[in-house]
Order: structure tokens, then sequence, then C-alpha cells
């Protein structure tokens, strides 16, 4: 079936090609949005890409460009993604679709992180969206258990596995008045690899798409 939003990603990834710069090494995100934006890369000169995650680098690898190693490249100049969720202040939530860590991976290694939206996902406060927290398989249980002590209501991502081999827990409830310290709190439980509070690798562009068009925040 159809995506309703789809019009609204084409239009917010068309609106994204304009901050990609001829000989470019950019750093490619995860999600549907992100998949309308690689639909459109062949139409500009890029030298290749950093790929976020499996699916994203099997795409771009089908529509022929090339997929660099970040150990091999240093600091890129721009990554792109999507979001579930985004403040006034370009915190985001990610994660939706698991592939947060190698997505916080990419973005802390580029100077510019450029967010791609529709309205429906800017929210005054973070949190109606769950929080994926990245977890060892072994520290699962203690984990959940750790979070429950925190106000969240961890659910298991069952039948999924990262692209690291790692497991989810979608944490619900959790109060996130302030994200940067929320996020380095998740980080400091042991067994936690990630988490999808983006604070410290905020948005620098919000490219929001609406029923008038695209419009740009600078944040
Ligand atoms: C992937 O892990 C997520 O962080 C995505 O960036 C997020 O879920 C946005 O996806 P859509 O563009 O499909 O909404």
């Amino acid at each position: 079936h159809t995506d309703p939003k789809l019009a609204q990603k084409q239009a917010v990834a068309k609106s994204a090609l304009a901050y990609i710069e001829d000989g470019m090494i950019l750093g490619v995100g995860t999600g549907s949005t992100v998949n309308c934006l690689i639909e459109l890369l062949p139409q500009v000169r890029l030298k290749g890409a950093v790929a976020s995650s499996q699916v994203t680098e099997d795409k771009l690898r089908a529509l022929g460009i090339e997929i660099f190693d970040l150990n091999a490249v240093g600091e890129l100049d721009l990554y792109i993604d999507g979001a579930d969720e985004i403040d006034a202040h370009g915190n985001m939530i990610k994660g939706g679709g698991g592939a947060l860590t190698r997505e916080k991976i990419v973005a802390v290694a580029s100077k510019r992180f450029v967010c791609m939206v529709d309205d429906s996902k800017t929210v005054a406060k973070l949190g109606k969206f769950p929080v994926a927290v990245e977890v060892l398989p072994q520290a699962r249980s203690y984990v959940a258990r750790e979070l429950v002590k925190l106000g969240g209501e961890p659910v298991y991502r069952e039948g999924f596995v990262t692209d690291y081999g790692n497991v989810i827990l979608d944490t619900y409830d959790l109060d996130i008045t302030d994200p940067a310290e929320l996020e380095s709190t998740l980080n400091n439980i042991v067994g936690v690899v990630c988490n999808g509070i983006f604070a410290s690798q905020s948005a620098h562009i919000m490219l929001k798409a609406g029923d008038d068009g695209v419009s740009t925040v600078k944040f």
C-alpha cells in the first residue's frame, strides 16, 4: 500500500540535494525518507558515501554509488538523515528503524547534520515516540530493570537484531525534559551500546515538509 506521507518525503529529500556538493563523500542515514533521497542521488556528483545501515548500503551500491569505510575517510562534511521526533533545538529521537548506533557514529563523524522530516514529527518535548536502547544481548534483562528504575517501560523488540548483533529495548514513558542528560544517563548503564536520543549529535539544519512546501530551520 502507499505511504500517505510519500509526497512530503519526496519533497523534503529533493530540498536536501541543495546541501550536497560535487565530489563529496556523503553520510547517508536510514529510513523511508532517506530512501527518497537515495533515489535522487544519481542526479548529483558524489565521490561516494558512508552508509548508516546495511539496508542503506545495499541501496546505494545498487545505484552504483561507491561505499567508503568511515575509518578510511576522516571527518565527513555532511550527514543527511530522517528522525522519528525533533524538538525546537534540533534534539531528536531516532532508531525506529533500529539503525541508531551506526547512524550516531556517522553523525558524530560529520561536521553538519541535515535532518529531513514532515511536520508530524516536530514536537515541543521529545518522548511520545519510544527511545530505542541498543543493548548487548546478555545484558538485556539487567538493562530493562535499570530502565524501569528510570521511570521507563522497556519493550523488547522481538525478532530484531541490529547490524552489530545486539538487541533493542523500545522504552516508553521516559521523561525527556533534558535530552542531553538522559542520553548520557542511558549510556552509563552497563550493557547499553547506544540510545536513540540524539542531543549530543543534534541536527544543525531541519528541513520540514508541510502542506505548503518545505521550510528550513537552522539551530
Ligand atoms: C532509523 O533507525 C531511524 O532513526 C530513522 O531515521 C527514523 O526512523 C526515520 O525514518 P522514516 O524516514 O522512515 O520516518
